[in-house]
């Protein structure tokens, strides 16, 4: 009690000098000599400059309320430090630090954190010494959390416990764990979680696949991830083995249906492994959450999280488990070093995830996904400033939310694609395979990446010019040697639009056969000011309204607004009241606001609002110009 009130005697003391400029960095229980008073400066998104200490372990041990929506627990951190520093400095934002020590002393430390930052939150700056090995944080996580979303039980699938998740990228991990929240720096962690009994806890690492009487969990994570890959998750789940060494955890009433959609997963792993190397996590499995979710997948080390969006009963949405599993090497082994170079992650993820396809079901089929990917790519291009649309990004001061883009995902995938196709596939896939093979386990950023690719790729003369890195990287929009891809199954798609416009009846278009890409891309190019008979006609030759696949159910909802069909309102209404993947949210909501409903968006807005998680409904709050009500 006496050190609980000591320590929170020094939060108050701290804060309060920190609040007047002049933070405190002595205590009367600390020996700490001539302490230079810290700054917070704030380099690539963060306050912990791990130039001077860098951390290498963590070990956590964590108790979930459910009731007070708070995570309560410590944070221990190993250093690596050339015993010249004054101070680890960690991130947090919007905890409450409870209290700090270090193994020399039994004490606890002052509290000094930084000033806060409306983006980045607040440096923790943790006296050390030579001698310091490691630095406990203890602390408590508001209900307002931005990495954690605590669902009631109505919002799970079967009703019968509240469920908790988190998002910790891009930098959210700090709003949960007290951490270095930079992707260029690395550990290993180990934890202990207390959920409440009956629920099964799982974390990006080994994991249980049965519920444990006292609700008590261990974790390791053996290898060395960055922190935007930590995460944890608790509700009512099983775990079902697919193969052997992929499986899927999921509540009970979803489980089956999970273990049908990914039935191709071991499949996946095995064509990813032949590409670019062994897989070396040991194990790959897939949490699927509950649907607010605010993303179609997270690539959280050996445990993916994934939307309940994607199972759309016939596994014609799966390539978002190509793409997250193609992260195991892609990010997660070789990782960008700082968020300017997200497409280093991301841009590699989505090659990497067309072949994983292209490997289980054909070239067609994977070059209709590259195809849409290319109608992304061309309309985000029109949308942003031209500095944005750079692969490698200035972000600096920004959130890096601002980064995410289809010119990450999209400018390169066809990036890359365009340097397959100029040395041809076989060169290619040996230099990727020796590049995730010669950097695994560490950070990149844009140019080692170029200088790897001239030693190792372009030797050849005059191959460095001809492919013009510099417009690809450096430069605005698309490079005019983008690679242009020929559907032919796109073809049929745009002939029978044009039957239609014609004016042909939707019965009589030969759809026959058509995938879930076939059908994005009809919707897709169907005009937004379609009249009520041709709505109509549509939906009852098509069943676009009742569809269960989201991806072409979001793009019809997005015309049914535009033309005003009622018909679509109760399952429009249904579906903004369950899902909160951000994708699917952000272009319907648009919709509503672009054909002069803003009134009904808000109405719905302010009804569901609450069942979205922050990464989402920070989104949509600027979009909507929306403003929580006062209590
Ligand atoms: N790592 C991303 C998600 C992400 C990126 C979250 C940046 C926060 C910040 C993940 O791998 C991803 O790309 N998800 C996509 C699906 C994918 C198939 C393109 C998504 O959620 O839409
Ligand atoms: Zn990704």
């Amino acid at each position: 009690m006496v050190r609980i009130l000591f320590a929170l005697f020094l939060v108050v003391n701290v804060l309060f000098f920190s609040g007047c400029g002049s933070p405190s960095p002595t205590s009367e229980n600390v020996e700490v000599k001539d302490l230079k008073q810290p700054d917070f400066p704030i380099t690539n998104h963060s306050f912990s400059q791990p130039e001077a200490v860098k951390v290498s372990h963590l070990d956590l041990k964590l108790a979930l309320d459910f009731d007070r929506k708070v995570v309560k627990g410590s944070a221990t951190w190993t250093l690596d430090h050339k015993q010249e520093a004054n101070y680890v400095f960690l991130d947090v934002w919007g905890m409450q630090v409870l209290s700090v020590r270090n193994d020399q002393s039994d004490e606890p430390l002052p509290i000094i954190l930084g000033p806060a930052h409306e983006l980045f939150g607040q440096g923790l700056a943790i006296p050390i010494d030579g001698k310091t090995k490691t630095v406990t944080v203890e602390y408590e996580t508001d209900p307002s959390c931005k990495a954690l979303q605590w669902l009631p039980a109505e919002q799970t699938a079967d009703k019968t416990m509240p469920f908790l998740y988190s998002q910790s990228q891009a930098i959210l991990a700090r709003t949960w764990v007290p951490c270095q929240d930079v992707p260029g720096v690395r550990f290993t962690y180990s934890a202990e979680v207390k959920a409440p009994e009956g629920m099964l806890a799982v974390m990006s690492a080994s994991n249980p696949t049965q519920k444990a009487a006292s609700g008590e969990y261990q974790f390791q994570m053996k290898q060395p991830i960055p922190s935007y890959l930590m995460a944890l998750s608790a509700g009512d789940l099983v775990f079902a083995s697919i193969g052997k060494k992929t499986g899927v955890f999921a509540e009970p009433s979803v489980i089956e249906s999970a273990v049908y959609e990914f039935g191709d997963m071991e499949n996946m792993l095995h064509a990813a492994e032949a590409l670019y190397g062994d897989y070396v996590w040991d194990r790959y499995d897939v949490l699927v959450l509950p649907p607010s979710f605010p993303f179609g997948g997270m690539e959280n080390p050996r445990l993916t999280f994934a939307t309940p969006t994607i199972l759309a009963g016939d596994r014609s949405l799966t390539s978002l488990v190509a793409h997250e599993l193609a992260h195991s090497w892609s990010g997660n082994l070789v990782t960008n070093i700082t968020w300017d170079d997200f497409w280093l992650n991301e841009g590699f993820t989505v090659y990497f995830e067309r072949r994983i396809m292209e490997a289980l079901y054909g070239k067609d089929f994977a070059d209709m996904l590259a195809q849409l990917g290319f109608q992304d790519l061309e309309h985000t291009v029109a949308k942003l400033d031209a500095e944005d649309t750079h692969l490698k990004l200035d972000l600096e001061g920004r959130d890096p939310d601002e980064g995410l883009t289809d010119i990450a995902y999209e400018k390169g995938y066809f990036f890359l694609r365009m340097l397959e196709e100029t040395v041809g596939r076989e060169k290619f896939d040996a230099f990727l395979k020796s590049y995730f093979n010669s950097h695994a386990f560490q950070s990149m950023d844009t140019e080692g990446f170029l200088s790897y690719l001239e030693s190792n790729l372009l030797t050849e003369e005059g191959m460095k010019e001809g492919v013009d890195l510099k417009a690809w990287v450096y430069g605005p929009g698309i490079p005019n040697n983008c690679p242009a891809i020929a559907s032919e199954r796109f073809a049929s798609v745009e002939k029978a639009i044009e039957f239609w416009k014609e004016g042909a009846y939707p019965g009589k278009l030969s759809t026959k056969n058509w995938k879930s890409s076939e059908w994005q891309h009809f919707l897709r190019n169907l005009p937004m000011d379609m009249s009520q008979k041709q709505l109509s006609e549509l939906d009852q030759n098509f069943g676009f309204t009742q569809s269960g696949n989201s991806e072409i159910l979001s793009l019809w909802f997005v015309r049914a607004i535009h033309g005003r069909y009622a018909p679509a309102k109760p399952a429009l209404e249904d579906f903004l009241s369950r899902v909160g993947r951000r994708k699917f949210l952000e272009p319907i909501y648009t919709a509503m606001k672009e054909s002069d409903q803003l009134d009904w968006a808000l109405e719905l807005y302010g009804k569901y609002r609450s069942n979205y998680h922050a990464v989402s409904t920070g989104t949509l709050d600027e979009l909507l110009g929306y403003s929580t009500p006062k209590a």
